[in-house]
């Protein structure tokens, strides 16, 4: 038992009821009165009331108008003195307190406006002055501690001249279990309690209803992991399945090669792709004939192709990266697809790496959302129409499409989308009609056409949750209680 609750029992018990702690305890704050009485409450020694009292206070101005009067009252006085007073004299002469007592004494009807000067408005007795009401209301709130009419208390507060703050105190009686010391209560029955039979005569602490429950530690979803699982119902919903994604490290061949991309292309230079040194290199990939294919395309004259005219080295192609892009999955399940080809829609939500500075926001890893689509004389008609369906489920319904290069498609078209909040087209990703280059060595079909997209997740995941820098996203400076806490995202509203 703490010595404020022995002290509140003895009180009780010499004093009988106590009727304010705040009186009785003057050197204990409420929260520290309140706990112990709490504690004294759920063993039934005492009950208590609350008494909550307003204590008012003047302000600086306040205090200033008691003793000089109010702003509005000192004008009054002034003009009255000088008979009338130039609109700009009035800072001059009375501070700017008297700026701020002009529009109170117009509103009162004490003084009015003869061109730019101040005179006594001639509705006003002279002979028998208004009081000044402000001054009185705060004086008598001094002396009295309060005022009965509460629309003046409020208007006080309003105007700065008053400030209020509750002081919390107590009564106490004593309860139907009230003695001078504290017996351990029971928080649990024991199986020892019940066989040696102490649980017949145990006090039993009695239940607190009023506590609150503490929220059970659990697992959170990454906001981007969120955003991945809207994507991923949008797929869903077109009739799309997902790619098996769960593989950081790929082949130059993969990432690159079979994408048509050349071996001297920048792309693939040491400043833009992340290279493994252990090990440096993986093994032949399993079906020799694509890989002859893929040699054959690049240097030259296969496949109507001129290709890129080049001697293409498979050390080059065996070299393990780290996957630059998401198309390098794309490219190993198509290839699956020639085994047994015929329509398709196939998509992959996952982490990508590229050797890129990092800025507010850019990381040296990021999340595509990739799409793939193949039918039969698919056209660039079928592409725009289909991004249209596509970023629609999104919610985003004003597309412009940009020619642009990649290796691998052709035509090749960047996606913009007009934002609001910006007031201008941004990029929201890239698309276009993989090339026979690429499609043909794996044995698909010629009249099978495949046409495909990507964008970053990472960039509607900030704008859905509003954050605008990357490392507040990603990484060691993320708030785990901005992780915990933030809302499921729906793409198509506002979250
Ligand atoms: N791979 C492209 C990128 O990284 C996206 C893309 C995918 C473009 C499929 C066309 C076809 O931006």
């Amino acid at each position: 038992m703490s010595e404020l609750q022995l002290t509140i029992l003895k009180t009780l018990d010499s004093q009988g009821p106590i009727a304010n702690t705040l009186e009785t305890f003057p050197n204990k704050t409420s929260q520290e009165v309140q706990a112990a009485l709490n504690s004294l409450l759920a063993r039934q020694k005492i009950t208590y009331k609350n008494i909550d009292k307003e204590q008012w206070n003047l302000t600086q101005e306040g205090q200033d108008i008691v003793s000089n009067g109010s702003h509005e009252y000192r004008l009054l006085e002034t003009v009255l003195k000088l008979e009338h007073l130039k609109i700009s004299e009035v800072g001059n002469v009375l501070g700017p307190a008297g700026k701020m007592g002009q529009g109170k004494a117009f509103k009162n009807g004490w003084i009015s406006k003869n061109g730019d000067e101040l005179i006594i408005n001639d509705k006003l007795d002279k002979s028998n002055l208004p009081n000044d009401e402000t001054a009185l209301e705060l004086k008598q709130l001094q002396d009295q501690g309060t005022l009965s009419d509460s629309k003046k208390l409020a208007d006080l507060k309003k105007r700065k001249l008053a400030t209020v703050s509750k002081i919390q105190s107590f009564s106490v009686e004593k309860g139907p279990e009230f003695s001078l010391e504290i017996e351990k209560l029971e928080t649990d029955i024991t199986s020892d309690m019940i066989i040696n039979g102490s649980w017949e005569n145990a006090k039993f602490k009695p239940y607190n209803f009023n506590s609150e429950g503490v929220s059970p530690d659990s697992g959170a979803l990454h906001p981007l992991m969120k955003v991945r699982e809207e994507f991923r119902q949008i797929f869903f919903s077109l009739g799309f399945s997902e790619m098996p994604s769960n593989q950081y490290v790929e082949t130059g061949f993969w990432n690159f090669d079979t994408l048509f991309v050349p071996q001297q292309h920048p792309a693939r230079d040491l400043q833009d792709t992340f290279y493994i040194k252990d090990p440096l290199v993986a093994g032949e990939p399993e079906d020799k004939k694509y890989l002859q294919n893929i040699k054959a395309v690049h240097e030259g004259d296969a496949f109507d192709s001129i290709g890129y005219r080049y001697p293409w080295n498979i050390e080059e192609s065996l070299k393990l990266v780290l996957r630059t892009h998401s198309t390098a999955i794309s490219s190993k399940i198509l290839h699956d697809l020639a085994a047994n080809p015929g329509p398709a829609r196939l998509f992959s939500i996952d982490r990508v790496f590229r050797n890129e500075a990092v800025d507010a926001t850019h990381l040296a890893e990021f999340h595509q959302v990739e799409g793939v689509l193949a039918d039969y004389d698919l056209t660039l008609g079928d592409l725009i129409g289909f991004m249209e369906d596509f970023f629609s489920k999104m919610g985003v319904t004003n597309l412009k499409f940009k020619p642009t290069y990649n290796p691998y498609t052709e035509p090749s078209m960047e996606i913009f989308s007009w934002h609001e909040g910006l007031g201008k087209w941004v990029e929201i990703g890239n698309s276009g009609m993989f090339r026979p280059e690429m499609l043909e060595p794996m044995g698909l079909p010629k009249n099978l056409r495949v046409l495909g997209w990507g964008l970053s997740l990472e960039r509607p995941t900030m704008i859905k949750y509003g954050v605008s820098n990357i490392r507040e996203l990603l990484g060691h400076k993320v708030s785990l209680d901005f992780i915990e806490t933030n809302p499921a995202a729906r793409l198509d509203e506002d979250i």
